[in-house]
């Protein structure tokens, strides 16, 4: 393939101001958020929570520490007020945090200012989801994203230290699809010299299945993973390593701010999507709020610091008041990472594993 081309839309984001709610100092309406319920994951991924680091002495959030499902509820019903229509439930890993279905049934419940429910999905790494797809579909969950960095059975273990096998992973991808959770997106990191050379056996399994593999350009996410640039493939890479197998062709974004370029087979077997944060950040587009699990309130994924809710919270401020709150904190937003990475030097970002993707 000797062309590549990346579909991130760069329309105005001021446009969407008219479907209402408020803008960032970019002009970026706030129209997702992305929830942590957990800092604890089952899995010690080594690019995110490597054991040397998160081992048996470290110290997780205790769980008064943590929202409650009420108090996640309703900030996500401000959220809702002030123009969010998509909400993510991530961790750490989301299914660690008992009935989490629970959560799912109070947000389904939730209803925009025009009376129109939110989109609700969430990412896992699949351990627990053949047990908990059931009951999250059924609470109200419309879509699920599982991450699985390589099919390699001992690849995989070593990569994600859990000790849980792919099979595991796969079985509760196609729990999800017959809980009615379909289409499945599968998120795969990859990191060159690590798994790079599971792009193709990937590629090979998810095409036709109707489930949408997705490719993370490895990001330089939290303190502990020693990111090199020089372990990045990117998005474009990655495009021509499949393309050489199978021929591939630019989709059209499927809304305005879609992380992933998307691109098909042209012999009709689906498609995959890249997600170039590294090669093409897209923060131009960044409509994305962040609910740590003890409840502050993050603007970038490479924030260093957050804003805190849970006091407000728990000092019993109406809606008003955490609206103005949220509200304030949105409008003075100005992060733009991805894009001044490498000028911009951060000590202490947050990390994954507590704020989620
Ligand atoms: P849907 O389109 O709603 O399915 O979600 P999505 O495309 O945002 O996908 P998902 O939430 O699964 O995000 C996929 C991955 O993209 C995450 O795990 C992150 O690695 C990366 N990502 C998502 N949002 C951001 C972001 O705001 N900034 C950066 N730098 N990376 C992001
Ligand atoms: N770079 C890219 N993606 C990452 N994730 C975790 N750490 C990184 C990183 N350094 C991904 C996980 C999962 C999602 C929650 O975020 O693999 O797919
Ligand atoms: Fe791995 Fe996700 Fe757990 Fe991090 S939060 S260790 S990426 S499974
Ligand atoms: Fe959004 Fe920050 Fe990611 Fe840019 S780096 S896309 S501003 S979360």
């Amino acid at each position: 393939m000797s062309r590549v081309i990346f579909h991130h839309p760069t329309g105005s984001p001021q446009a969407s101001a008219q479907e209402g709610g408020i803008l960032d100092t970019r002009g970026r309406p706030m129209r997702d958020l992305r929830i942590s319920v957990t800092d604890r994951c089952n899995f010690r991924c080594t690019y995110c929570m490597p054991r040397e680091v998160f081992g048996a002495d470290h110290v997780f959030l205790p769980h008064e520490a943590l929202l409650t499902f009420e108090e996640i509820a309703r900030v996500a019903q401000v959220a809702a007020g002030l123009g969010v229509r998509k909400i993510r439930l991530t961790g750490g890993e989301p299914l660690m945090r008992k009935q989490l279905e629970v959560l799912v049934g109070l947000l389904a419940g939730l209803r925009t200012p025009d009376g129109a429910p939110l989109d609700i999905s969430l990412t896992t790494n699949g351990a627990l989801l053949a047990r908990k797809a059931q009951a999250l579909a059924d609470a109200g969950l419309r879509r699920v994203t599982v991450s699985l960095d390589a099919l390699d059975d001992a690849l995989f273990r070593r990569m994600s230290d859990g000790g849980v096998g792919v099979a595991a992973v796969l079985e509760g991808i196609e729990a999800a699809v017959h809980a009615g959770l379909a289409p499945v997106k599968i998120n795969m990191v990859v990191r060159k010299g690590m798994n790079d050379a599971q792009i193709l056996p990937m590629a090979r399994h998810f095409r036709g299945s109707g489930h949408i593999l997705r490719f993370i350009e490895y990001m330089d996410v939290g303190n502990t993973n020693g990111w090199r640039m020089d372990e990045v493939l990117t998005g474009a890479q990655i495009v021509r390593i499949i393309g050489d197998e199978f021929p591939l062709e630019p989709v059209d974004a499927g809304y305005r701010g879609e992380v992933a370029a998307r691109w098909a087979y042209r012999d009709g077997g689906g498609e995959i999507g890249l997600i170039t944060s590294v090669s093409q950040p897209f923060c131009g587009d960044c409509t994305r709020m962040r609910l740590s699990p003890e409840g502050r309130l993050f603007t970038c994924l490479f924030a260093e610091q957050g804003h805190d809710l849970r006091g407000l919270l728990r000092m019993g401020a109406d809606d008003a008041a955490l609206a103005a709150r949220m509200g304030g904190v949105w409008r003075a937003r100005a992060d733009r990472y991805s894009e001044l990475r490498g000028t911009a030097h951060r000590d202490h970002k947050i990390e994954m594993s507590y704020i989620g993707g």
